[in-house]
């Protein structure tokens, strides 16, 4: 999984980077050389955002996209369209947990369908939306965040290493983001197009209450999926230390 492509001149969305994990793809892919469209739901955080990273230099434009809106999804297709015409990298970022610590019995149906309209729902409309100008690229990229709590093994039973989270609707959500990387991935096997799932690890986000290491460390192994060269992997799940079990 090592190998990678240039980022310079590459195009890059990375969805959700106003603050915590995406913020830090965005700020790496740029570093690299990459033009980076920072995604964001809130113009005000995501303008602020960008600016801070443009006036390091860094190629960073702000686009407005929320992915739960079918209009805003589509305005931030023609909108790269429009000024770039493919999209190399697109970094399925932005996500949500909001389960309130309900055993599953008790979990709130309506959180959870809330959540799988961002984390599940929102993934699978930003693919189809970019989908044909990734495929304008000589190597388009799709990478979706994931993350060890969506793993099976890895949860199930009592032994399991993350069976302590009890995140009904987040949790499935994430197993639901690997089984669309996979669906995406045998779609597009025949095309440059490689469709990968990251685990970026804890992190000190917004989303974990502060908890876990600094988020530019989880946005390490989503750079690396977004650069993988030709022989790299498709339709896999990988973290910091390889592939994650499904
Ligand atoms: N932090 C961790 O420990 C951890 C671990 C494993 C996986 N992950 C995954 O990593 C990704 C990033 O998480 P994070 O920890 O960086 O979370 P975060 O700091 O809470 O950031 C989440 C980002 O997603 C955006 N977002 C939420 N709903 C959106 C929508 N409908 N449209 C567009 N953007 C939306 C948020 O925008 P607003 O600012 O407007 O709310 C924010 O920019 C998520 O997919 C998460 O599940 C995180």
């Amino acid at each position: 999984m090592n190998a990678t492509t240039d980022p310079a001149g590459r195009i890059a969305l990375v969805t959700g980077a106003n603050k915590g994990i995406g913020r830090e793809i965005a700020k790496g892919l740029a570093e690299g050389g990459a033009t980076v469209l920072l995604g964001a739901r809130n113009a005000e955080a995501g303008r602020a955002a960008a600016e801070e990273l443009a006036a390091k230099g860094l190629s960073v434009e702000f686009l407005a996209v929320d992915i739960t809106d079918a209009d805003s999804v589509g305005n931030a297709a023609s909108e790269i369209e429009k000024r770039f015409g493919r999209l190399d990298i697109l970094v399925n970022n932005a996500g949500i947990s909001v389960d309130k610590g309900a055993p599953p019995s008790q979990a709130d149906l309506g959180l959870m369908r809330d959540t799988y309209e961002t984390n599940v729902f929102g993934v699978v409309a930003m693919i189809q939306a970019m989908l044909p100008l990734l495929r304008k690229s000589d190597a388009g990229r799709i990478v979706n965040m994931s993350t060890g709590l969506g793993s099976l093994t890895l949860t199930r039973g009592a032994d399991a290493p993350l069976s302590f989270s009890r995140l009904l609707a987040y949790n499935s959500s994430k197993t639901a983001v690997n089984a669309v990387t996979v669906q995406f991935a045998n779609e597009l096997l025949d095309t440059p197009i490689k469709v990968n799932a990251a685990n970026p690890g804890l992190c000190a986000t917004d989303l974990s209450n502060g908890n876990g290491r600094p988020p530019s460390e989880g946005a390490a192994v989503a750079i690396e999926l977004a650069l993988l060269d030709a022989d790299g992997p498709t339709g896999g799940h990988y973290g910091d230390t390889g592939p994650v079990p499904w």
